[in-house]
């Protein structure tokens, strides 16, 4: 009878402690859960602030807007580079603007124009491309990208190169008239 006895408090004692290990596990998870919630909304609110105070690209860096000065600075057929933009200003022979990023569209070599042949040569693995970008030598898959271009009412050409505009083909409204 003692031994019932003993067995039955034993038994009590450990549905008790198991009682007590499954509800500080829940407690636990439930801590846990809050401090990585917590931390996931710290995370959020650190990115969200640095993205606010991030220096952005300003007038005349690369990923800001440049002004190419006047329009009748550029005579028709002509292709003007801007180093500092990373672009290439083309004046088409009917007066349109094109701004071209020199980016090839393969792996992204910087792409010169080659004035004696007309055309911009990769010197990487020698895709070319014509003077509005389309391709003329795989292996690159795609024209060169194109920039947008505004321009202003005292003639000035303004590039925007925070955008490059991929193109599966050139077309007739990409270029802009003054
Ligand atoms: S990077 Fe220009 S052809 Fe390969």
């Amino acid at each position: 009878m003692a031994d019932e006895k003993t067995t039955q408090a034993k038994t009590t004692k450990e549905t008790t402690d198991n009682t007590e290990t499954t509800e500080t596990t829940r407690r636990n998870f439930l801590k846990y859960a809050w401090v990585a919630l917590g931390a996931v909304a710290l995370g959020e609110g650190a990115l969200v602030t640095y993205q606010f105070f991030a220096p952005k690209a300003s007038e005349g860096e690369f990923g800001g807007v440049f002004n190419a000065g006047l329009v009748d600075d550029y005579p028709p057929g002509s292709v003007t580079p801007f180093n500092a933009g990373r672009f290439y200003l083309v004046r088409q022979e009917d007066g349109g603007f094109l701004a071209l990023y020199r980016k090839c569209t393969h792996l992204g070599c910087a792409v010169p124009w080659d004035q004696a042949e007309g055309k911009f040569i990769c010197p990487c693995h020698a895709s070319a491309f014509e003077a509005d970008g389309e391709v003329l030598n795989p292996p690159a898959p795609r024209p060169l990208d194109r920039f947008p271009i505004t321009i202003n009412e005292n003639g000035e050409i303004l590039v925007d190169t925070g955008s490059a505009i991929q193109r599966d083909h050139p077309h007739a409204d990409d270029a802009i008239y003054a």
